[in-house]
């Protein structure tokens, strides 16, 4: 049996660049201050329904449960995050500054770049209405990105204001309610024909490509590039007013990240939604709030196909996967001594295995090199001595027992934590 169609099964190799990621994603949130949260998977429909906007709640997994209540599979992490702010944030000094790594379900059809459950790092500051609070987040979202060796050469942040547009819809006198939907219209038109888009806006298309065309400026959108010249951080952004962003409930600065060649689909998106924590909540607390969210699956996809950051990821998998030492029993009898220094070795915090079936000298030697040990630890005829081969170097010498400790001492690139 298959696993559904656009879920993944994690053997160990792709379990092992998933941690890879997860452990960036930790390191560069870490390095802006943020600190990790989560909630549950699963959370009441009406959660989505209220402010997330038509399009993720047309892919909810969405039942009913054995007591009757309507729930449904977090599709995105925004909406359990402003339930949680607007119950607790009393705690909290603001802005808080939170970051989480949820599996998202999403009943979309599964292509290149997107599948049904996803993992997305989603960094979030809420409390913040200062445009610096905008720049700091889309320094991160680079920064997250550069951090897998990615240069301004490989990928773009696309800036925007939700502002334009809505400042046009209120000029056009679009009724209120066929916002979303027209905004949605001009989120899709990239992706879709000119003329398909057209039929759809009506009287809106000439102002709308007239705006594509001319471009936008604004003081805010230039005080965000500004600072991010500031950081180093220019080249890699630039402002595009034609990211609206697909999700209902964002309010003003939105932003997304693509691969400059533009092979691949979106890598992250996010902005400003300064309303949903007011709207989620009973009491009416009302805190502004921006967020972004980086999915595992472009990424991994944009990873794998460049040299570098694939080498990189290579090098690193390999070796957070390798044991370090391999205990080698070339003499029945030395079992008891063989397994005794393994413990000692793997309490001091080395990483230690053997061969379970006591398999012949010469097929322990292919094992250990097989699990990438650096050292091969062998207990023989020479006891109270040890042989320590170098499995890089091929070079063996004989150490008493009591002195291997010192011995592996020397091997700075072991893990010892002792
Ligand atoms: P989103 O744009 O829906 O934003 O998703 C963010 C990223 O998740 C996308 O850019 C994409 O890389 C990845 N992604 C989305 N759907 C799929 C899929 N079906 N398969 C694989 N990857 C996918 C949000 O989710 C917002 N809640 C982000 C946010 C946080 N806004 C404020 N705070």
């Amino acid at each position: 049996m298959q696993p559904l169609i656009g879920f993944r099964d994690f053997l160990p190799a792709s379990c092992a660049e998933r941690n890879y990621i997860f452990a960036k994603w930790r390191e560069i949130a870490g390095r802006y201050g943020f600190v990790e949260f989560d909630g549950p998977v699963l959370e009441e429909l009406d959660l989505y329904k209220k402010k997330s906007g038509d399009e993720i709640v047309r892919q909810l997994y969405e039942f009913v449960d054995k007591g009757e209540r309507a729930v449904a599979l977090r599709p995105e992490m925004t909406p359990t995050l402003a339930r949680i702010v607007a119950a607790e944030h009393r705690q909290f000094r603001k802005p808080l500054k939170w970051f989480s790594i949820p599996q998202v379900f999403r009943y979309e059809r599964p292509q290149r770049g997107r599948l049904r459950e996803h993992f997305q790092l989603n960094c979030d500051i809420v409390g913040e209405e200062s445009p610096e609070a905008d720049a700091e987040l889309i320094a991160l979202a680079i920064d997250v990105v550069r951090a897998f060796g990615f240069t301004a050469q490989d990928f773009v942040v696309r800036v925007s204001d939700r502002e334009f547009w809505t400042e046009l819809l209120k000029l056009e006198k679009v009724p209120p309610d066929r916002w979303e939907e027209m905004l949605q219209t001009i989120d899709k038109s990239e992706r879709e024909p000119r003329e398909k888009t057209e039929e759809r806006l009506g009287k809106l298309a000439k102002p709308v490509f007239e705006i594509f065309e001319k471009g936008g400026e604004s003081a805010k959108l230039n005080n965000i590039i500004e600072n991010l010249r500031l950081r180093g951080l220019a080249d890699f952004a630039k402002v595009d007013v034609r990211i609206v962003r697909g999700l209902a409930y964002y309010t003003g600065i939105v932003f997304e990240v693509f691969d400059r060649a533009g092979k691949f689909r979106a890598i992250a998106g996010g902005g400003r939604y300064d309303q949903l924590v007011a709207q989620l909540s009973d009491n009416a607390v009302s805190l502004p709030a921006l967020g972004f969210a980086i999915g595992d699956v472009v990424l991994g996809e944009m990873i794998r196909a460049h040299t570098t950051a694939r080498a990189q990821m290579e090098k690193t998998v390999a070796a957070e996967r390798a044991v370090e030492i391999y205990v080698v029993t070339a003499k029945e009898e030395q079992h008891g001594n063989a397994i005794a220094t393994m413990q000692r070795l793997r309490d001091r915090g080395y990483r230690v295995d053997y061969s379970l079936a006591g398999a012949k000298v010469a097929r322990q030697f292919r094992l250990a090199e097989q699990n990438g040990a650096r050292l091969a630890v062998v207990f023989g005829d020479e006891w109270p001595q040890v042989g320590v081969k170098d499995l890089e170097t091929g070079q063996q010498r004989s150490v008493a027992h009591e002195e291997l400790f010192a011995h592996l001492a020397t091997f700075p690139t072991l893990s010892s934590r002792a």
